[in-house]
């Protein structure tokens, strides 16, 4: 798998890829999820968030996958939802088109967290659950991938619950030159290889 495959408005996935090796996970899902919904990601992925979960747990932030692995047509479902109920233009700005949306990689994830025993169905960027994310995914690989102020680089508008996986090495090299998007990291490892040949 590639870790760092780079998906988004421009970097379209076939309507058929779906990744090899996803399991099915089992956690307290938001309300709002449709019941026949079955959560999933890659294999590694998931063994990797859960080591992020146990660990945000002795800090008593209790975080959950709430969304993951989206197939082609899913994706279509979730848009059109989206649009019936915000509108076109509030769509295109939170959620990709089919074949534009990283969840079919099956290494993205939306997050809930439960507070006092109560799912929390609206997540804020305040949250010390989701400050703690941004504070520490990186460390297991993760990155919060539509960051505040990229809008324009990533083409969505900041969702302080997406976190994708890029791989420890990756998440780590992000985190420490400061680059914040899948998009610049793209540019420039490409940069990088150029000066090598
Ligand atoms: N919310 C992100 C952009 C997606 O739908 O993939
Ligand atoms: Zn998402």
């Amino acid at each position: 798998m590639d870790y760092q495959i780079l998906v988004n408005k421009d970097n379209i996935l076939n309507k058929d890829y779906v990744p090899e090796d996803l399991v099915e996970i089992y956690e307290p899902a938001g309300k709002k999820m449709d019941p026949n919904y079955i959560n999933k990601l890659d294999k590694f992925v998931y063994q990797e968030f859960k080591e992020m979960q146990k660990d945000a747990l002795l800090c008593n932030y209790e975080i959950f996958v709430d969304s993951s692995y989206r197939s082609f047509d899913y994706q279509q479902k979730v848009f059109d939802e989206i649009e019936a109920k915000k509108g076109l233009e509030y769509a295109l700005r939170y959620c990709a088109l089919p074949g534009s949306s990283e969840h079919q990689t099956g290494l993205a994830f939306d997050v809930i967290v439960r507070r006092d025993g109560v799912l929390i169905e609206e997540t804020n960027e305040n949250d010390p659950e989701l400050i703690w994310l941004r504070d520490n995914s990186y460390k297991y690989g993760f990155i919060l991938r539509y960051p505040k102020g990229k809008e324009e680089i990533t083409g969505y508008n900041f969702e302080p619950w997406h976190f994708r996986y890029v791989g420890r090495d990756t998440a780590l090299k992000m985190h420490d030159s400061g680059i914040t998007t899948l998009e610049e990291y793209t540019i420039t490892k490409k940069d990088v290889k150029k000066i090598k040949i």
